[in-house]
């Protein structure tokens, strides 16, 4: 019902689609895995995926962290296909359930869908920021996309001792979901155990806009070498709290890519920090140059010691506050333990 047809890349880089009447399509659409159901053209020619069908596994996982209730209204952020919304209808009554997606097509089609089986949620085609004011108060909001920080309208629209899930990546992509109570103007919580990465929030019906890395490398760089790996997905909690240090977004990239792959994975700012390193390990070191105002590679194999130091703690050991004024401190254990990060400044949405 919800995933009619779906679309898969290619290694050539195309999508092939598979629609309700190609062999195998039910049982992929019962496996225990994403879908791509929806595809937007970038400013280059190329095609994205812009919406997909959440894995059913992730999405049971979310509704049971959530403790909803009987009596519980939910906005869900991120309508998609409709799967999701449906589930909370089954679970709450339609009149209990929001949703919403910045996508116009997408939120027709999933309210056509809901209505086949007898559902009419509230749905509405509009920026997830800015939450649902008019349908405000829920007791939960759960979010389908990722998000650079807590939108500050989202805090105001739970009801108090309500509860937000979200997945909450601040830059390079290395977060994970985190379940927030909301108590007076703040919001406490911890992460949650196992790693889950959702799509970025879109602030457009479009493609997202490209990453806009420019590659910087003024070849005049500090020259060093690295034990670690250079990718965000090789050690996400190390990557995730580095962002304390950096007081601006971080874009990651890769280059030179050759047919091996590429070269160099490549990290850089707004305001000119840069580091790359090399992807291929010569025995255990990695060549490392960066430059610019910020060591940016520094930041992270400094904040990768911190954390071996702290016996690698693992995601269920760390928890989040974000404070009526909107700085989200990230915590060790507890709150007040005396170990934190704070995410700087440019996470705020
Ligand atoms: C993983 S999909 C959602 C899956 C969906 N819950 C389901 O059950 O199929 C993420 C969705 O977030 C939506 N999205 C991205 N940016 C958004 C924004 N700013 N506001 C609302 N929705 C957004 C996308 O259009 C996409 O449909």
């Amino acid at each position: 019902m919800f995933v009619p047809s779906f679309v898969e890349q290619q290694p050539d880089g195309g999508w092939t689609e598979t629609a309700a009447d190609t062999p195998g399509w039910l049982e992929a659409v019962y496996r225990n895995a994403p879908l791509t159901t929806d595809l937007a053209e970038t400013a280059t020619g190329g095609r994205v995926s812009v919406s997909s069908s959440t894995k059913p596994g992730l999405m049971v996982r979310m509704l049971d962290a959530m403790d909803v209730r009987d009596e519980h209204r939910v906005l869900e952020i991120g309508t998609g296909t409709g799967y999701n919304a449906a589930l909370l209808c089954h679970r709450l009554g339609d009149d209990r359930v929001f949703s919403l997606d910045i996508g116009a097509e997408l939120v027709d089609a999933a309210r056509q869908r809901l209505s086949t089986l007898g559902y009419a949620p509230t749905l509405m085609a509009s920026d997830g920021a800015r939450g649902m004011p008019e349908h405000a108060p829920f007791d939960r909001i759960i979010a389908t996309c990722s998000v650079p920080a807590i939108p500050g309208d989202w805090i105001h629209q739970v009801r108090d001792g309500g509860l937000i899930l979200t997945d909450l990546k601040p830059t390079v992509h290395a977060g994970n979901l985190v379940l927030l109570q909301r108590t007076g103007d703040r919001l406490q919580g911890r992460f949650l155990a196992q790693w889950a990465g959702f799509m970025a929030m879109r602030t457009a019906d479009t493609a997202p806009a490209s990453d806009g890395l420019r590659y910087i490398n003024d070849d005049d760089g500090a020259r060093s070498t690295t034990q670690l790996e250079p990718f965000p997905w090789a050690m996400l909690i190390p990557w995730f709290l580095t962002q304390s240090h950096y007081r601006e977004a971080v874009q990651f990239g890769l280059r030179d890519i050759t047919d091996n792959g590429p070269e160099w994975t490549h990290i850089e700012t707004e305001s000119g920090s840069w580091a790359q390193v090399r992807v291929h390990a010569d025995g255990d070191d990695r060549e490392v140059v960066q430059g610019g105002p910020t060591r940016l590679w520094d930041a992270l194999e400094d904040t990768h010691r911190r954390w071996i130091e702290l016996g690698s703690p693992d995601w269920s050991r760390l928890g989040l506050t974000v404070t009526g004024n909107g700085d989200h401190v990230v915590w060790l254990d507890t709150p007040d333990s005396g170990t934190s990060w704070s995410l700087e400044s440019h996470a705020r949405v």
